[in-house]
């Protein structure tokens, strides 16, 4: 049968959350990349569902994030996941195909970088390179060999390195930031 590949709707929420709960099962302390979405709203429009027979066989999910360099300078980036594809439908390209497709998207949106935290040969393939190159890292160094980054746009990490925060930046009155002040809805 046809594997479809479409925006998320609302009413792939309850597939996707099982899809996603049998494909991560609890770690002790949580997944990393949960505890960094945790609050945040989806960015809009990006994520997709694939569907086999009108069941979500897939799915992948973007979040807004902070890469905030020691000098104050600050970049907008994509956190890419979950991504899962349910046990049947494996090995059929579906989880590279969805990374493909909305990367495509999220790069015609203007958007300019995305990371994740995931096993390095699996995204290696799909343009994705260690984010250590970069000097891009989590609080705390965590997660530092399955960080990864990929540019979207030439360029899009030229001189880009720093700490990866959650949300997106909010900048206080005197050009200064600090995590406290990043927020998913602004
Ligand atoms: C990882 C996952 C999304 C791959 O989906 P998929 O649709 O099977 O992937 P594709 O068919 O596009 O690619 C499969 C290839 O990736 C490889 N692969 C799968 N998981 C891998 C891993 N952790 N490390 C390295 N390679 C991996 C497979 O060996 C296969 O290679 P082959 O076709 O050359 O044999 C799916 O296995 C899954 O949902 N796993 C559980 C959740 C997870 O680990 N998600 C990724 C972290 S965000």
């Amino acid at each position: 049968m046809m594997i479809i590949y479409r925006p998320e709707r609302a009413r792939h929420e309850r597939a996707i959350q099982r899809l996603v709960a049998e494909s991560f099962p609890p770690v002790p302390g949580g997944w990393v990349a949960e505890n960094l979405r945790r609050g945040l709203e989806p960015e809009p429009g990006l994520s997709l569902v694939a569907t086999r027979g009108g069941e979500v066989v897939g799915t992948v999910r973007f979040w807004p994030m902070t890469i905030m360099g020691d000098g104050g300078g600050t970049w907008p980036a994509l956190l890419l996941g979950p991504l899962a594809v349910a046990p049947a439908a494996r090995r059929q390209g579906v989880g590279r195909e969805l990374v493909a497709r909305s990367l495509d998207r999220a790069a015609r949106r203007g958007y300019a970088r995305v990371v994740l935290i995931g096993a390095p040969a699996y995204y290696q393939p799909l343009g994705f390179v260690r984010a250590a190159d970069h000097a891009i890292a989590l609080p705390e160094g965590v997660e530092a060999e399955r960080l990864m980054v990929r540019s979207l746009r030439p360029d899009a990490l030229q001189g880009v390195r720093g700490t990866l925060l959650p949300g997106r930046c909010v900048r206080g009155g005197a050009g200064d930031v600090s995590p406290g002040r990043y927020s998913a809805a602004s």
